[in-house]
């Protein structure tokens, strides 16, 4: 996700859109630029780094003109660097276009462009959108709005997107899908853009949310007009806003772990975007394709990673060993680095890591490329130091992850690791056909099952309620769902301090049962799969010790259901994806136990977002 912003009207555009990017700057930060519209033609100003590295650039006088787009970016396809930076121009400069989202088709349609003569100079899917614009403007003779409109037929993909043309200097045209864009409507005959409401309420709190589909239409003389992707003129409905800047920061959510946890239908989603291919049933990973047949002849896999990237790589086991039969080791990444490991030349090794700056992590890539092993990393951060390191990798695309405790960058790193999973052993053909394309059918329900689990959030709070002043808690689930009971327990842990531990369900009964009693808390995954029966019983053994039984069960389960204190129902899924949708209650759980019990949520005690040192 990244920040846009553009402005209309008499005022000056430079300060309200510098401003603006400030206020959107959580959505993305690696880089930024502005174009304005000038008395002698567009002017493009854009750089590496922050907003405020932007301001400096561009200079004290700031940029004069009152038409212009800003843009604040969280570079998906492209490292961040002055020349991936938004805008983007044509090739005669008349053009400049901001984009937040993915261009599924952008390499089919680059390719078409660059048969066409067109030159890019970005690593970027969003300069296609640039081009296409040009070349449908140059061969059709139709307008900016005209042309934006047919060119966004052609697109496959998520786009929020504002375009700038030095033919129609008093006019901005807007389009939306799947990506936010709101308009505010100002007092003055002025209208501003904005990816969510922050930059606008300063100014107007009237603002009209854009829907799917929608092309805005901004003149200095004729105000708003929107139409639709098929060419029909609507009428747009304009909300007052009632809330806070503050809130609308962290999307109308109390805190930003809360506004993540909700992400997660979207960022698992966006994950998958231009890699799962349910009609030619393929997985397409751009970023490995070198190195696929080294996966596929792989004789072992080891993973490397810290904390929640670490559990992802533990679900990461299991997935590479049904799927591709191919063995995996998960190693703490600071175990690794400092225990002489063996390492193959043929070994693969899975570096995964939100950040992409944990020290640990990037420790032990050195330490496995210096012996000679193939490295594919698994970040959420383009051009991170880890991504930059590893021979080959895959982006999470999650978007920027604000709370300190991780949510949605598991799911997505999960997601990654399924995807890369089903293509491995589907190219291996350890898994056959029909069950490739089956699993590749659920893995594409996955974001509307979330949504559906989101929507336990009141009952799980009551659950909260009740065991907020718990001092232990235990966390229990067996295969693909023993990861996910050591990541509910670390989300518990980090954000409540309250101490809870992960467990094998099965292992209960080599120890920590003995812990067992009317004030301990045991979370345990029972959802209907391969082990089902066998985590029943575990739950009869701490019903028997009087322990307290919170389950998080398949929607219609009524066994467990007679048994536990409370139940938590999420969907039916295959056991390989169950993981995406049983952390879900779980992070919603430590959430609201740790705010009520008046912790940092966002920043917990002791905790960086990134663990940089040693
Ligand atoms: C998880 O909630 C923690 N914030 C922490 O364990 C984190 O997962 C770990 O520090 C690894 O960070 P990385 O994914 O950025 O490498
Ligand atoms: N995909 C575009 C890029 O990588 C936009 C990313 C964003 O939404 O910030 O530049």
């Amino acid at each position: 996700m990244c920040g846009i912003v553009g402005y209309v009207g008499p005022k000056e555009a430079w300060p309200i859109l510098i401003s603006g990017l400030k206020r959107l700057e959580y959505r993305g930060y690696d880089s930024a630029g502005v174009a304005i519209m000038g008395d002698k033609g567009l002017q493009v100003s854009k750089c590496k780094g922050r907003v405020a590295d932007l301001e400096a650039h561009v200079g004290k006088k700031g940029l004069k003109g009152t038409v212009g787009i800003g843009h604040t970016r969280w570079a998906t396809h492209g490292e961040p660097n002055d020349v991936n930076a938004h805008p983007h121009t044509s090739a005669n400069g008349e053009l400049a276009l901001i984009h937040n989202g993915i261009i599924e088709n952008y390499a089919t349609l680059k390719e078409e462009l660059i048969k066409r003569g067109y030159v890019f100079r970005s690593e970027t899917d969003t300069e296609v959108l640039v081009h296409l614009i040009d070349d449908i403007q140059r061969t059709e003779g139709t307008d900016l709005a005209e042309s934006v409109r047919l060119a966004l037929l052609n697109v496959v993909g998520a786009y929020a997107i504002v375009v700038v043309d030095a033919k129609s200097p008093d006019m901005l045209v807007a389009a939306r899908k799947s990506s936010p864009l709101v308009i505010g409507i100002g007092n003055d005959g002025d209208h501003f853009l904005a990816s969510d409401a922050t930059p606008i309420v300063e100014h107007t709190r009237n603002v009209v949310y854009m829907e799917d589909g929608e092309i805005a239409i901004i003149e200095k003389e004729k105000g708003l007009r929107v139409r639709n992707i098929k060419n029909q003129e609507l009428r747009p409905s304009v909300q007052a806003l009632e809330i806070q800047l503050e809130t609308l920061e962290k999307g109308g959510y109390d805190h930003f772990m809360l506004k993540e946890i909700n992400e997660q239908p979207r960022s698992i989603r966006d994950s998958m975007r231009g890699r799962l291919n349910i009609a030619g049933s393929e997985v397409v990973l751009g970023g490995i394709k070198d190195y696929e047949q080294k996966f596929v002849n792989a004789k072992r896999i080891l993973v490397v990673g810290c904390g929640t990237s670490w559990h992802a790589g533990m679900v990461g086991e299991y997935l590479f060993e049904e799927f591709a039969r191919i063995p995996v080791e998960v190693e703490y990444a600071s175990e690794f680095r400092y225990r002489d490991p063996v390492i193959n030349e043929d070994d693969i090794v899975i570096a995964i890591s939100q950040s992409g700056e944990t020290a640990d992590t990037l420790a032990a890539i050195e330490l496995a490329k210096s012996r000679g092993a193939t490295i594919i990393g698994i970040c959420n951060v383009v051009g991170s130091s880890i991504a930059r390191i590893t021979h080959a990798g895959s982006y999470t695309h999650a978007g920027p992850e604000i709370g300190v405790a991780s949510t949605k960058a598991f799911t997505a790193q999960v997601t990654l690791l399924t995807l890369m999973a089903l293509m491995i052993g589907h190219r291996k053909g350890t898994i056959d056909g029909a069950r490739f394309q089956q699993l590749l059918l659920e893995l594409d329900a996955i974001p509307a099952k979330v949504e559906r689990v989101l929507k336990t959030e009141a009952q799980i709070k009551y659950i909260a309620e009740i065991y907020k002043d718990a001092r232990n808690a235990l966390y229990l689930g067996r295969g693909y769902c023993f990861p996910v009971a050591l990541e509910g327990a670390l989300k518990l842990k980090e954000i409540s301090y309250i101490h809870a531990e992960g467990y094998p369900a099965a292992e209960m009964k080599h120890g920590p049962i003995a812990l067992i009693d009317e004030e301990m808390p045991v979370f345990v995954i029972a959802t209907q799969g391969a082990s089902y029966e066998k985590v029943v019983s575990n739950i009869q053994e701490v019903k028997a010790r009087k322990g307290k039984v919170i389950a998080i069960v398949t929607e219609g389960d009524t066994v467990v259901k007679a048994i536990a204190d409370h139940t938590i129902e999420i969907p039916a899924s295959p056991d390989a994806l169950v993981p995406l949708l049983a952390v879900v209650p779980l992070q919603l759980i430590s959430y609201h136990i740790a705010v009520m019990r008046g912790c940092n949520v966002d920043q917990p005690r002791n905790l960086a977002k990134s663990v940089t040192v040693e």
